[in-house]
């Protein structure tokens, strides 16, 4: 298997695309860190990751925190062994116009999505620097490539990550640690299917919920289908076992995004 020896961290790990990234990454050898700021669903996806024979642990931890970020990579390395794979996707959304955005919405989606993605890859580099060999991968968004109604400041916090990505790469260019973004395009987690979903808040005048969603795949996706998170696994496999590879931000939308 690909990964047999590896241990890779995936934060926000307990649901949606985490979870997809978690068995994709498992399944191709790796043993896993489930981190997430739910414990009860890290716990469930841990489980599943050892029904497949890799060892796993569950992580409660708050990406936003400091010290908890610092607790996550050093628990990982005590109970695991080593360090080589973390993959800091944990994410948040909010729907809301820049006039009716307040500052507490613009610094929660900005303290997850971009500050959480520095301070996991702060805590990452020195152990993978000491081991001549790392790879991070972040997920980022096609909001990351271009910019949606009601979604500037997730859109600022992904353009963020993209930008704070590609500089990363470049600065740790010859310590064999390379640095990747995952793009999602559209993928029904509770992100765009649910009640506070974008697929709820973009329906037409008399549109059911699954009506809104059904539209906006087949307007947006040229494939005309959903991602899903088995496909970002996919990709995070493939940034798992390229070595040279490092800078970008790669799109997984069925041909949503052409930059
Ligand atoms: N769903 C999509 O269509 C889509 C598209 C593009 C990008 N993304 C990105 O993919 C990533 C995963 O999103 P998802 O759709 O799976 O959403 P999700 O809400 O299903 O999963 C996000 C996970 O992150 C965890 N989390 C939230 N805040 C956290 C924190 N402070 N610390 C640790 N964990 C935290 C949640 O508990 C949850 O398990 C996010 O970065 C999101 O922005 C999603």
């Amino acid at each position: 298997m690909k990964l047999e020896g590896r241990v890779a961290l995936v934060t926000g790990g307990g649901r949606g695309l985490g979870q997809g990234i978690v068995m994709r990454l498992a399944e191709a050898g790796a043993d896993i860190a489930v981190v997430d700021v739910i414990e009860e669903n890290a716990l469930k996806v841990a489980e599943a990751v050892k029904a497949l024979g890799r060892r796993a642990i569950a992580l409660k931890t708050d990406v936003t925190k400091w010290d908890q970020v610092q607790a996550m990579v050093k628990q990982t390395i005590d109970q695991l062994g080593r360090l080589d794979i973390a993959v800091n996707n944990a994410g948040v959304i909010s729907i809301k116009s820049v006039e009716d955005l307040t500052e507490e919405d613009w610094d929660f989606v900005n303290d997850v999505n971009a500050k959480g993605v520095f301070l996991c890859c702060k805590a990452e580099i020195p152990f993978m620097k000491a081991q001549n060999w790392g790879r991070i991968i972040n997920t980022a968004s096609i909001a990351g490539k271009e910019g949606f109604p009601d979604l500037a400041h997730y859109s600022a916090s992904k353009f963020a990550v993209v930008g704070f990505t590609n500089a990363l790469a470049k600065e740790l260019k010859r310590t064999g640690i390379t640095v990747n973004a995952i793009c999602p395009g559209i993928i029904g987690t509770g992100m765009w299917y649910g009640p506070t979903g974008l697929a709820e808040k973009w329906k037409l005048p008399g549109e059911t919920m699954d009506e809104s969603w059904k539209r906006h795949q087949d307007v947006l996706i040229p494939q005309g289908v959903a991602q899903t998170p088995e496909d970002m696994g996919d990709l995070a496999v493939y940034f798992a076992t390229a070595d040279h590879v490092t800078g970008q931000a790669v799109n997984v939308d069925g041909g949503f995004t052409f930059h």
